[in-house]
């Protein structure tokens, strides 16, 4: 019988290792398009399928699921194994799946199939463009995982652009602000002490938990709506909000005047929206590494109110803003100062727009 195995030491204890690899499992599968329902009596779907049954659930020890890979053949059972066991100080974690050699029978054909499906999406994954773009999405582009959650939740390094947008939006009472790629909610947080109403939308599941979990109070008083959803088809009315918000954002977007129209759209007439721009003075410094940096798009002043322009705003400018003071005055630590210094230049870009 030939078992297919996938292995990996991790330098954490079996338990904490169960936990890691059973949350992040479920969350990419999601992303794929299967459902896992994870613990004793659990499942996995592929829409209406059912394709795993959990038949073991040991925390720290593994699991195993009752397996189905052919909905064409739903009789055709085979295991799904995932074992953890200390090596050193750490946890050895192997997936095997038991008796797929039948699935496929000829041996050259699940030569086949071991090379393009399992092999080439590992040396795929471990190289510079898939691992890059891993790296950018886990990171900034659809944050993921414990360490975003954290960093979006309290993004210290964030808080200037908030205190610059904030001042330019001057919000009231009377607003209902829309933020663009909100993140864990940080910004939303600090908008919402103005007293107004506020929405935000993100693509990624996990910054929208996030996002309800620290900004609770005003969900549950019906100030706040977040949603999942993507900036170029924003799940809003037209002419819903008074103002809107798009921070840390902008660089990753592949067409970033679709998503400026579709921020007009949902605005008011009169609506006024601040977005803060990706500047090319930051291309491969701290605040843009690779390799962010090199899937970034990054707008100087001119490219930067074209974009406002070509998505139908009205009264458009960019402004350029000192963020150091903004930076001391939210708590950056002293050594990090210069980072946000204002440079030759004149300071981070701010887009100004409004609809007419
Ligand atoms: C660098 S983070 C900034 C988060 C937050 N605005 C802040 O400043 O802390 C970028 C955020 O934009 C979201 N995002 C990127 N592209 C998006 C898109 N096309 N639609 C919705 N959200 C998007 C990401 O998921 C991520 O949460």
């Amino acid at each position: 019988m030939a078992d297919v195995r996938a292995s990996i030491d991790l330098a954490l204890p079996p338990d904490a290792a169960f936990d890691a690899l059973v949350e992040e499992l479920t969350n990419a599968l999601v992303r794929l398009g299967i459902r896992f329902e994870p613990g004793p009596g659990g499942s996995v779907a592929e829409g209406a399928f059912e394709v795993g049954k959990v038949v073991e659930w040991q925390p720290g020890l593994g699991l195993a699921l009752e397996w189905r890979h052919a909905s064409w053949s739903p009789g055709v059972v085979t295991e799904m194994r995932l074992r953890l066991e200390p090596v050193g100080s750490g946890t050895r974690a192997t997936l095997q799946h038991r008796g797929w050699d039948a699935a496929i029978g000829d041996p050259v054909e699940l030569a086949g199939w071991f090379a393009g499906q399992v092999l080439a999406p590992l040396l795929s994954a471990s190289s510079p463009g898939a691992f890059g773009d891993w790296f950018t999405d886990r990171r900034a582009r659809r944050p993921s995982g414990p360490a975003a959650r954290a960093t979006y939740l309290h993004p210290l390094y964030h808080l200037p652009n908030f205190r610059v947008i904030l001042a330019e939006l001057a919000l009231t009472r009377d607003d209902h602000l829309l933020d663009v790629g909100c993140g864990g909610g940080a910004f939303l947080s600090a908008a919402l002490h103005s007293g107004c109403r506020a929405a935000g939308v993100d693509h990624s599941a996990e910054m929208v938990r996030v996002a309800r979990e620290a900004n609770r109070e005003a969900l549950d008083a019906g100030r706040l709506d977040v949603r999942e959803g993507d900036a170029a088809s924003l799940p809003f009315a037209d002419g819903t909000f008074t103002c809107a918000a798009m921070t840390g954002v902008l660089g990753f977007l592949p067409d970033p005047v679709a998503v400026f129209a579709e921020v007009r759209r949902v605005l008011k007439s009169g609506g006024r929206f601040v977005c803060l721009g990706t500047d090319p003075e930051l291309k491969g410094t701290p605040a843009a590494p690779e390799p962010m940096a090199s899937r970034l798009r990054f707008y100087d002043s001119a490219d930067l109110e074209a974009l406002g322009r070509d998505a139908g705003f009205d009264d458009v400018r960019v402004v350029r803003r000192d963020l150091q003071p903004f930076a001391r005055e939210a708590g950056v630590p002293e050594a990090h100062l210069p980072l946000f210094a204002a440079g030759k230049g004149g300071g981070a870009r701010f887009l100004l727009a409004r609809r007419s």
